[in-house]
């Protein structure tokens, strides 16, 4: 059974995850490339990132997923808190049976996610333009889990776990830079979840944070006049009009690259280009 079937049978008897749409699965596909045997740990860590996306839309107040209504929209925060709960004990639960070396490699990732979560919402209370800070909570709450799946395969198929945990944790922070990126240039039916949500929700992801290095007082303040504000298709087109005048998104687009060129590096004496493949996916995807 490949790693969506087992965690679809881990949770069948619950009548609210049959709601649940399936994701891009990059955890789970990074963890079956390094060790084609490990379908169950995929399995566990794809089941701990849905629930962590089940706690987040409860989070950010987020009605739709992955093109549908998100749990909490559906059946209420209640429910979405509780199955989210259900799936983290299963995994859990599960992963002890992969030793403690793999165990520990991936709850403390699980611990670093709720820390980054976290941050992330204090972050959110005023206008943030602290770059390490962002970078820190990002690596936390996305790259975290994805450079434990990378160490963790790496582990179980007997190579070196520190390399694969570098690539991980670049790609990682590149592709939270640029879920963040396709939050403002793309639109809700490619993303399948709200678009220009994170100015709203009071996050200054890393293009707000080098919009405001860029622009002048004017649009500063005009910026700070919308920020947490429901935007109109006027102020959405406003704000992109000043991205493209300040090139930013060509700049996050090639920090994001750079680090996933590095991540590439680090493993290259593998030659494995599934792995390179994703790499490359991570900047190159319209959501
Ligand atoms: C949180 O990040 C994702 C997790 C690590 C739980 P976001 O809040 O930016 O994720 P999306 O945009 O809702 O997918
Ligand atoms: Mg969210
Ligand atoms: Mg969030
Ligand atoms: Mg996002």
């Amino acid at each position: 059974m490949n790693y969506f079937d087992i965690l679809d049978d881990m949770f069948k008897e619950f009548e609210e995850y049959k709601d649940i749409k399936k994701g891009k699965g990059v955890r789970g596909k990074l963890i079956t490339i390094i060790d084609p045997k490990a379908q169950k740990l995929a399995a566990v860590v794809e089941g701990i990132h849905l629930a962590s996306l089940l706690h987040d839309d409860v989070i950010d107040e987020a009605d739709l997923r992955r093109g549908a209504k998100s749990i909490n929209a559906k059946y209420g925060e209640h429910t979405a808190v509780m199955l989210g709960d259900i799936i983290y004990s299963r995994a859990f639960y599960e992963l002890v049976d992969f030793g403690s070396e793999i165990a520990k490699t991936i709850s403390n990732a699980v611990y670093l996610l709720s820390q980054g979560e976290m941050e992330d919402v204090k972050l959110s209370r005023d206008i943030n333009l602290d770059k390490a800070k962002y970078m820190e909570m990002i690596y936390k709450k996305t790259a975290s889990l994805i450079e434990a799946s990378c160490k963790a395969a790496a582990l179980s198929a007997g190579l070196e776990a520190d390399k694969f945990a570098k690539y991980g944790r670049n790609i990682g922070i590149a592709f939270q830079i640029i879920d963040d990126l396709l939050d403002v240039t793309q639109d809700e039916e490619t993303l399948g979840k709200p678009a220009m949500h994170d100015y709203y929700e009071g996050k200054t992801t890393l293009p707000f944070i080098y919009l405001f290095e860029s622009c002048n007082d004017e649009e500063k303040e005009k910026l700070k006049s919308l920020y947490k504000k429901k935007l109109n298709n006027d102020e959405i087109n406003y704000i992109r009009n000043l991205f493209n005048k300040y090139k930013i998104i060509d700049k996050c687009y090639k920090e994001a690259k750079d680090l996933v060129e590095e991540a590439k590096d680090e493993i290259k004496e593998y030659n494995i280009a599934a792995l390179n493949i994703i790499a490359d996916k991570v900047v190159d995807r319209k959501f």
